[in-house]
Formats: structure tokens, sequence, C-alpha cells
């Protein structure tokens, strides 16, 4: 049952989410979390590793029911994903793997977003000849194909170089801005969710609730070292109190 809200927003609540643990007992991971996303804005979920970061995405995509609670998406939502790992279909050319998922996209508006995203040069080579920088663009330019009006970014930048991952995260941040998609992107990056995000909303404590809930108020194109550092203070401090 969903309760009556915004009907923009994307609400969700969790009165328990629990894992079967190995010693036959139950690791509860969420209990009374709720979450609000507001439309066409960057939300950063930042928190530690093993905090519940992923079985939340997986919760609000649709893709883990196993839970209590429920999630209120506004009408028509199309949700683009791109989880940790590209999973790519490697018998695939990346064209191949772009129109598979946008079958009715044209093929002038893939080419244009994969050079975007800086992958135009490969969309005739298969997934196993691309870096790993290469294939996370493909996973990216394959979620925002579909023209998603929910865009949910699983650590998409990780394990890369700094520069890719800036260049890539701000070429996502200029295209869900142009296109108002409401992104939820999970980080451990507390520097990338200050350049990228509208709002940040800190994970703490275990089971997990959301313990900071921050807006960065500047623009992204109007952000200053001196606000960045402050934000990141009052983050950190947060965290130091919360996290166990
Ligand atoms: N399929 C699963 N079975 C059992 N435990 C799981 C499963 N998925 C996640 N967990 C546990 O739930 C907790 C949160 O995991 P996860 O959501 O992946 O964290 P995060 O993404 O924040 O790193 C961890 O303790 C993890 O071990
Ligand atoms: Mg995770």
């Amino acid at each position: 049952m969903s309760p009556v809200g915004d009907p923009k927003q994307l609400e969700v609540f969790v009165r328990r989410k629990a894992f079967h643990a190995a010693n036959g007992g139950q690791r509860e991971v969420l209990r009374d979390f709720s979450l609000t996303l507001e439309a066409g804005k960057i939300h950063a979920l930042v928190g530690p590793s093993g905090y519940g970061k992923t079985t939340l995405l997986r919760i609000i995509i649709g893709l883990d029911r196993d839970f209590e609670g429920w999630v209120r998406l506004p009408p028509e939502t199309k949700i683009g994903v791109v989880f940790q790992e590209p999973r790519l279909l490697p018998w695939r050319s990346v064209l191949d793997n772009l129109k598979l998922a946008a079958p009715l996209a044209a093929v002038e508006d893939l080419t244009k977003l994969a050079d975007d995203l800086g992958i135009g040069d490969h969309l005739h080579n298969f997934p196993g000849e691309l870096s790993l920088g290469q294939a996370r663009g493909v996973a990216l330019a394959r979620a925002l194909a579909i023209a998603p009006n929910l865009l949910v970014l699983d650590e998409p930048f990780v394990s890369l170089d700094e520069a890719l991952a800036r260049r890539l995260a701000s070429e996502v941040a200029m295209l869900v801005e142009r296109r108002l998609v409401t992104t939820l992107l999970v980080t451990h990056d507390i520097d990338e969710a200050i350049r990228l995000a509208d709002h940040i909303l800190l994970l703490g404590r275990r089971p997990a609730e959301i313990v900071g809930n921050i807006d960065v108020t500047l623009p992204r194109r109007a952000m200053t070292a001196d606000y960045a550092a402050k934000t990141k203070a009052q983050i950190g401090a947060i965290l130091a109190e919360t996290s166990v």
C-alpha cells in the first residue's frame, strides 16, 4: 500500500529488511528507513561499505521485493540503472549493447550519447576490448539511452583514475541536469558527492539510517574549494559521530 504524497517525488519506506545469516539467524540491514528523492535532482547516498546501499538500490528498482515496506515511484517512471560492474553482453558490440537496451532509440542519438561519454570511437568494439573506464562509459550510455526519468547509479566511477572519474561524472551530471532526471548516486567518495549532488544523504548506524541530509546550495558550476572544504568538514563530523 502506498501513502499519499507529492506524486513527483520518489518515496521509499523500509520497515524491515533482513538477510539470512550463515549462523542461521538474521542480519537486519534496514529498519524503519525512509528516503525521499526530489524530482530532477541529483542525490548522493554516501556511507561505509556494508551498510546497505546496494540493498536499498535493489529495493528501489524492484529487483528485491523480499522486504517489509513500500516504494512509491512517480507515475510512468522509467529507470536507468548502472551497477558497480558494467555487466555488458560480451558477444555484442558496444553499439549492439546500446541498441538492445534501447531498441526504439535512433542510432544517431545513441552515437551522440556515446560521443558525450567518450566511447564514440568504440561503437564497433566488443566489451572485452575496452578498458574499465570505457566499459563504464558504455554502462552509463546504456542506462541513459532509454531516456530514463530515474537514474540509479551504484558506485559507477569506482576504481577509475581520478581524472577519468571526474570527466565521466561531470558528463553524467550535465546530461541528467539537461534532461531533468531524478538521480540517486551511491558513492563512498565524499568529494565526488559534493561536486555532483544537489542533496547528500549520509548513511550510518546499524541497522542503517539517514544520519545526515545536506543540501548543496551552490550550483555545480559555481562550486568553490572553500565551500567544498566546509561541506566536507560538516560531513566528516556527522560520520565520525555515527559510524560504528
Ligand atoms: N544476498 C545477500 N545475502 C546475505 N547477506 C547480504 C546479501 N546482500 C547483502 N548482504 C549483507 O547486507 C549488508 C549490506 O550489504 P550491501 O547492501 O551490499 O552494502 P553496501 O552496498 O552499502 O556496501 C552487508 O552486511 C551484506 O553482507
Ligand atoms: Mg554496494
